[in-house]
């Protein structure tokens, strides 16, 4: 029974463990011990040398992607001695934690057009790459669709009337940090000496893969951090109470309150000292989050879902996804296991936020969400309005 337990445990903490170790400050990065849960026990903070190295992504790449394949691919003939297909991401599901990105990329797996042959989230570009003792290479990310290539690389057909093979499959991904996580955006050459970032994840994106399509499937930002909050108390081992939420939310708003006094908007959006590991408020700031990426990627290449429309109508939203993929409607008999596929990472938390912690969270977020919708047009996150 405790190995049942253990398992299903680790993934979540070994996801929770590399966001840790990639935090730097003091105030925030805490000593990860594993219990025999499989869980994370806090202890004092460690002394932590600033042993960062920036990897410079924008002098990767550009990359000549291969015509005759969907998917962003190229040879790469320069670093190996044998010529091999290298494949990057056609699309991200970009954004944001829990907001039900584990359910839809299950769905969209089964679909014979995408191939997924790597884990859901390599969390490359918000954290993997600031890894203090083995912070991977854009080679290293690279390097996860290296079965996903193989498979492109082995299926391609005849274009109708035409000579030469296509490669029509395509590959994602969905490491759901990249929209809001430039935690240690200051670190980076690209903005040193800033204020405020000028250089996101999404401007590398844009940089390595500028076709990419983007998927960003957002969720009332309060019950998406009581969410998370739940989710941390699981992984990390401490015990969830809407008291408990409620203080560290009173908490979290005054910093950022604070922050404003001083410092631009932008600035403590992208400050990660506002949060603690148990949740974070700013995440659910989508609209100053998207407007970031919305500055660089043209509007076509971006689609926005909110969570609590694709749950009322799976069908539907998967046939938006399709049609921005630009990817076929899978025969019946799969469309239909898509459709009737088990929900995935259901909350099994009994407890509920507390109606003071809502109404706090509520009017935190609700000139952010009018703004998005603003942004958005027709978008909204207001439920009654
Ligand atoms: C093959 O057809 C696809 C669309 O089905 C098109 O996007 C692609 O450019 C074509 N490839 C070639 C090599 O003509
Ligand atoms: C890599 O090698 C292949 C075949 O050997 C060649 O067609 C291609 O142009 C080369 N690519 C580069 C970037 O040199
Ligand atoms: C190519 O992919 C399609 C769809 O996934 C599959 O039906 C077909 O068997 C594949 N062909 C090869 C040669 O891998
Ligand atoms: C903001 O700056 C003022 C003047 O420099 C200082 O007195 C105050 O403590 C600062 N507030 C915060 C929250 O840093
Ligand atoms: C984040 O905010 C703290 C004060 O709350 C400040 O000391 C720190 O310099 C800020 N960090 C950045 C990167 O602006
Ligand atoms: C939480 O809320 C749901 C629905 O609003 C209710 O059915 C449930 O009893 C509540 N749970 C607790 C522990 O209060």
């Amino acid at each position: 029974m405790l190995k049942g337990k253990i398992l299903r445990v680790y993934p979540v903490c070994v996801f929770l463990m590399m966001i840790n170790l990639f935090l730097i400050n003091d105030s925030w990065k805490f000593n990860i011990s594993f219990n025999p849960y499989g869980c994370f026990k806090h202890g004092p903070p460690p002394i932590v040398t600033d042993g960062f190295e920036s990897k410079n992504l924008l002098k990767e790449g550009p990359f000549k992607f291969l015509p005759d394949f969907k998917n962003p691919c190229f040879y790469d003939n320069e670093s190996r001695l044998i010529k091999s297909l290298r494949c990057l991401p056609y699309f991200f599901i970009a954004g944001f934690p829990k907001c039900g990105s584990t359910d839809l990329w299950k769905r969209l797996s089964y679909h014979p057009e995408i191939v997924t042959l790597h884990p859901k989230e390599s969390s490359f570009f918000d954290g993997r790459r600031f890894h203090l003792d083995h912070a991977w290479t854009f080679e290293d990310f690279i390097d996860t669709f290296q079965k996903d290539a193989e498979v492109i690389r082995k299926n391609s057909t005849y274009n109708k009337s035409e000579t030469l093979l296509f490669h029509k499959l395509i590959t994602g991904e969905a490491s759901v940090n990249t929209a809001a996580m430039n935690d240690l955006w200051y670190k980076l050459p690209e903005n040193s000496g800033l204020k405020e970032p000028r250089y996101t994840n999404a401007n590398y994106l844009r940089h390595l893969i500028p076709q990419v399509r983007l998927i960003f499937i957002m969720r009332d930002p309060t019950e998406r951090l009581w969410s998370e909050y739940v989710y941390s108390a699981r992984a990390n081992c401490f015990q969830a109470s809407s008291e408990d939420f409620h203080e560290l939310m009173l908490e979290s708003i005054s910093r950022f309150q604070n922050c404003l006094q001083n410092y631009s908007e932008k600035s403590c959006v992208y400050n990660f000292t506002i949060d603690t590991f148990k949740g974070r408020l700013r995440t659910g700031l989508y609209v100053m989050h998207i407007m970031d990426w919305l500055r660089v990627f043209p509007r076509d290449q971006v689609l926005f879902i909110r969570t609590e429309e694709y749950e009322i109508d799976i069908p539907y939203t998967l046939k938006r996804i399709f049609k921005f993929l630009d990817i076929g409607s899978p025969p019946d008999d799969i469309f239909k296991q898509m459709v009737e596929c088990e929900r995935q990472n259901v909350q099994t938390f009994k407890g509920n936020i507390s109606t003071k912690t809502k109404i706090l969270l509520d009017n935190f977020y609700k000139p952010y969400n009018y703004r998005l919708s603003n942004l958005l047009g027709e978008y909204s996150m207001q439920k009654n309005n």
